[in-house]
């Protein structure tokens, strides 16, 4: 392993040993990018001998993942359960582009998705949550689901947000959280005690809420960032290896909704918007990747890396048409973010693990109860 000016580089054959197999170890182990010079192993046990022993480590100790059938159910109990939609990223629709990775991208990642020439892409736009008809004019989460189809039958698989953290650390806080926000069956509405008390001993949960509550409304789906919020390692043809978390921004910047316009766009246009700008051409992404330092906190998703990373540009993708309606190819898929190419891998988050079975679960019911966007 050796850090290379501001970038943390390592070659394969180094990886640290944390256990992604291992969900005892990814629930409550942090994945730091080594420090220079530190015995791994020696810091990994000391890190986890001190998680034992507090309580904010130690409570995710005992805990097994919730299974993805109760996760799922827990989404449609909190949410609520509409037949045929995305139990969550509902409201959403189907385009198609092209990504062309650039010399950057080919320098860290060995994977064909930088080779330069034009690669297909399925995209999907959505609002967050389960709701099918949630308002486009609040300041709620975004969507960009991606699939890259690369040489080779190869697949690369996204699901980026709005927001730079999730909204829980672990699928059990996850599990808490929308178990918390359920509503009661006499008052229809959460409790809000219960609501504060899960919130007080989790904090971690209100970090993304408090970020979308901080911005403007977007102006467009084409207009907005979107997190992949997880670490994800690249290697190249030289088996070098570098770790960060990337970051889709809009070529012509982002924009946003005073409060008095977001009222009067009303809670559905989104959708035309970004059929009239990609009918324009200016829809296209900078893929960013902000590039982890040593020391660097991989493996949870409410913890952006800290500010000031260097960032480099993987390529462009480009939107180049959207469904007329609420049919297309992202219509009967899943965009599973542990689908990834040979070159890039995830960091041993778990919560980037639990997503794929989730996702499964989530497309088996709206699949048999006919899908629907
Ligand atoms: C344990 C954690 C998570 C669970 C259980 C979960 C669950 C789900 C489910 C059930 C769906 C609908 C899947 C489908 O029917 O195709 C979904 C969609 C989505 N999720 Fe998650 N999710 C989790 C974590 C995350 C995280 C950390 C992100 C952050 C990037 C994220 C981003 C998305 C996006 C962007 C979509 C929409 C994808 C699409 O358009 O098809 N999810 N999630």
């Amino acid at each position: 392993m050796y850090v290379n000016g501001q970038s943390a580089r390592q070659t394969t054959t180094t990886t640290p040993s944390v256990t992604a197999s291992c969900p005892l170890h990814t629930s409550f182990l942090p994945f730091h990018l080594p420090i220079q010079g530190t015995n791994m192993k020696f810091t990994y046990l000391t890190v986890a001998i001190l998680a034992i022993g507090t309580s904010s480590f130690g409570s995710n100790f005992a805990h097994a993942d919730p299974d993805p059938n109760s996760m799922v159910n827990q989404f449609e109990l909190t949410g609520g359960k509409f037949e045929g939609f995305r139990r969550s990223g509902a409201k959403g629709v189907c385009a198609s582009g092209e990504f062309i990775g650039s010399p950057e991208g080919k320098n860290i990642s060995s994977s064909s998705a930088f080779s330069g020439k034009a690669i297909p892409v399925i995209v999907r736009f959505s609002v967050g949550g389960g709701n099918p008809k949630a308002a486009d004019n609040t300041k709620s989460q975004r969507n960009l689901a991606l699939q890259f189809a690369l040489p080779n039958n190869e697949v690369w698989q996204m699901g980026n947000i709005s927001a730079p953290v999730f909204g829980a650390a672990t699928p059990d806080q996850f599990f808490g959280r929308l178990q918390s926000l359920q509503a009661d069956p006499t008052t229809k509405m959460a409790d809000p005690a219960k609501v504060k008390a899960f919130a007080d001993a989790n904090p971690a949960v209100l970090l993304q809420g408090k970020y979308l509550a901080s911005k403007s409304v977007p102006a467009s789906y084409a207009s907005t960032n979107y997190w992949g919020v997880h670490g994800f390692g690249f290697t190249n043809a030289r088996n070098e290896k570098v770790w960060g978390k990337w970051v889709f921004e809009p070529v012509e910047g982002v924009q946003t909704l005073s409060d008095e316009d977001a009222k009067s766009k009303g809670p559905n246009f989104l959708f035309d918007d970004l059929r009239q700008r990609v009918a324009s051409g200016k829809v296209s992404f900078n893929f960013n990747l902000e590039i982890a330092q040593a020391g660097d906190l991989l493996d949870n998703a409410t913890i952006p890396l800290p500010e000031g990373r260097k960032k480099i540009t993987l390529g462009v993708l480009k939107v180049v048409s959207v469904s007329p309606d609420s049919t297309g190819s992202c219509l009967t898929m899943i965009f599973d973010p542990n689908i990834m190419p040979k070159g890039v891998e995830g960091a041993p988050d778990p919560m980037l693990r639990a997503r794929t079975a989730s996702y499964a679960i989530s497309f088996g019911r709206r699949i048999t109860e006919g899908p629907k966007q």
